[in-house]
């Protein structure tokens, strides 16, 4: 089982995913939120990469089962009904809804994966749903970081680095690549404290800065959530039988 990461979606083309299984994070904040959104009865999310395909695209679709949710510097977009806080994205906000969703990093590496023969996403919140998914699927994969602008970020990274240390554990076989192997030994040395290191990361400084700093610890709370997100065609769906297994949940921790 080989495992390959890249710390920021700029770092690839989408043609490099082709055909591969990808895990896509963003712990702050599109890896947090999508899982949130779900799990609060959303039906869908829609993630496209500029706001002006967000309003061409709403402008098509009519009903009041779509809203149009996101943010640009961690603010709502004029003009949108959610910004980027799960905190928004409450069951009486979201239930039923189909979400047009624009991020900086997040939507653009899902984007990016497009092409991939299957792509879930998530952060700390919905981990070990993702490892569940990891070691049901039991062959090659890639962690891809959204990052933050395009670059490096700490906690996208130690967070993928965590996957891969919970997965290690139960797969002798791991192969991890330079890139995946630095990231493990990342979360071994900031994964310590998980809230610290994402309250004081770049992205989680500033969210802190403009109000957000709820969302951090909320970000930060390893398998708040038992659900996994999948990219089926252009939209994002609860994996079916995507809830966490009796045997994922026994794993992360030990
Ligand atoms: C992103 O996808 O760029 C992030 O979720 C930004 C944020 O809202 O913090």
């Amino acid at each position: 089982m080989n495992a390959g990461l890249y710390f920021a979606s700029d770092h690839i083309d989408e043609h490099s995913l082709r055909d591969r299984t990808v895990v896509v994070i963003d712990v702050l904040r599109a890896g947090s939120t999508i899982p949130t959104a779900l799990a609060n009865g959303a039906k869908e999310i829609i993630p496209v990469h500029t706001v002006e395909r967000a309003v061409k695209l709403s402008g098509s679709l009519f009903g009041d089962h779509i809203l149009r949710g996101g943010e640009r510097l961690g603010k709502t977009i004029e003009g949108f009904d959610l910004g980027n806080s799960p905190s928004e994205y409450t069951s009486e906000r979201v239930q039923g809804k189909a979400i047009i969703y624009s991020t900086t990093n997040g939507s653009r590496a899902i984007e990016k994966a497009r092409y991939a023969k299957s792509v879930v996403i998530g952060g700390f919140v919905n981990l070990s749903s993702m490892l569940g998914f990891l070691q049901e699927w039991a062959g090659d994969f890639v962690i891809l970081c959204s990052g933050n602008s395009g670059k490096f970020s700490m906690e996208d990274s130690v967070c993928g680095g965590m996957l891969l240390n919970e997965l290690g554990k139960q797969n002798g076989d791991l192969v991890l690549t330079d890139a995946a192997l630095a990231a493990r030994a990342l979360y071994k040395d900031f994964g310590r404290s998980i809230p610290k290191m994402v309250r004081t990361s770049e992205h989680g400084t500033y969210l802190s800065s403009i109000g957000f700093a709820d969302d951090l610890k909320y970000c930060a709370t390893v398998d708040h959530l038992k659900i996994l997100p999948q990219l089926v065609g252009n939209v994002v769906k609860i994996k079916p039988n995507g809830e966490m297994t009796p045997e994922s949940e026994k794993i992360v921790g030990t």
